[in-house]
């Protein structure tokens, strides 16, 4: 059932679809972090600050799928639109700043833009700037959470659809949630749409840490500045200086893995909760699964894409794939 707009701004090509439930958010939090393996979900690194850090963690030598995702799409552009065709209805899942979508226009064409965030003033910014650089794409900002349900707007037309979902996003899902994730997709593409995604491939596990953990100490402030976002949400009385970033290579499961660790024995108090963090106990704030191209080919067909044509950087780090639904 589609969802009701809470603001709809079409006016403006803006419909928000989440109002955030301080409540549930509040639950959730609190049951992670009560958890015998203490745990949130990484959407919380997200606040304003945690946006902006991670967009300086793109530009970090060490974080290289940025860099590689971007030079596979210039260096097989056309190879890609020859794939993924023209004029197309763009839906840019977790769009963020829109730049990467930007970035294919010209290529692509789409007749119409859809970009997805649920980080919704971020994104209202982002569409105005891109609306007054390419008037003849016409755009709709959708603020909504798909992680749980992609429930689209009548307004989205249903023919032609093209999903983009790239930056290796899919990576920060188990490998279920992400079949189910594409599964959904996969409904939402109706019989003639496809979708474009790019993920981060398996490597040697020291470029993976450095990834995680430069040596500037930004993905540690990105990781740490979810203490702040803590205080905030559940006024809970997290000292930063307690803790530091952990990031993991866990080979058996084929994912880095983000954690905080306390330098010290502490006790946090929130609003309905309280927990005693021994030295050295960790919470656990996100997982990043890396793929092989056939793993990752095998989970696109799994969750019912099709035709799927794959383009790699010279050094295999990592990979761009468009797949059909029908
Ligand atoms: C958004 N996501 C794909 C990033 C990743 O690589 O898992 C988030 C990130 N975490 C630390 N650095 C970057």
């Amino acid at each position: 059932m589609p969802l009701t707009p809470i603001a709809d701004l079409s006016q403006h090509g803006f419909l928000q679809l989440y109002r955030k439930d301080d409540d549930a958010i509040r639950a959730e939090l609190s049951r992670g972090l009560l958890d015998a393996h203490a745990t949130t979900s990484p959407k919380f690194l997200y606040d304003a600050l945690g946006s902006k850090l991670f967009e300086a963690i793109c530009e970090l030598p060490e974080y290289y799928p940025t860099r590689t995702e971007g030079a596979i799409f210039a260096a097989h552009m056309d190879g890609i639109a020859a794939s993924a065709g023209h004029g197309s209805v763009l839906i840019d899942l977790g769009a963020g700043n829109c730049a990467k979508a930007a970035r294919l226009f010209p290529a692509l064409r789409p007749r119409h833009y859809v970009p997805v965030d649920i980080s919704v003033e971020f994104l209202r910014t982002a569409v105005d700037g891109l609306r007054r650089r390419f008037p003849e794409i016409r755009m709709t900002g959708l603020g909504m959470d798909f992680s749980h349900a992609l429930d689209l707007p009548s307004g989205v037309p249903d023919e032609g659809r093209l999903f983009f979902y790239p930056g290796s996003s899919i990576g920060n899902f188990g490998p279920g949630e992400a079949r189910a994730l594409l599964a959904d997709v996969h409904t939402a593409c109706g019989s003639d749409g496809g979708l474009l995604i790019g993920v981060d491939l398996l490597k040697d596990a020291r470029l993976l840490s450095a990834a995680y953990d430069d040596a500037l100490g930004v993905t540690a402030s990105f990781n740490l500045n979810l203490l702040r976002h803590l205080n905030h949400l559940l006024e809970a009385d997290f000292d930063v200086r307690d803790w530091r970033h952990r990031a993991i290579f866990n080979p058996d499961l084929g994912r880095i893995e983000m954690h905080l660790e306390a330098r010290r024995h502490v006790t946090v108090t929130w609003q309905g909760g309280r927990r005693i963090f021994r030295e050295g106990e960790r919470i656990h704030t996100e997982s990043s699964y890396k793929y092989t191209r056939q793993a990752f080919v095998q989970l696109l067909e799994d969750a019912g894409f099709s035709d799927v044509s794959c383009w790699t950087d010279e050094r295999e780090w990592f990979l761009v794939c468009h797949a059909r639904a029908g």
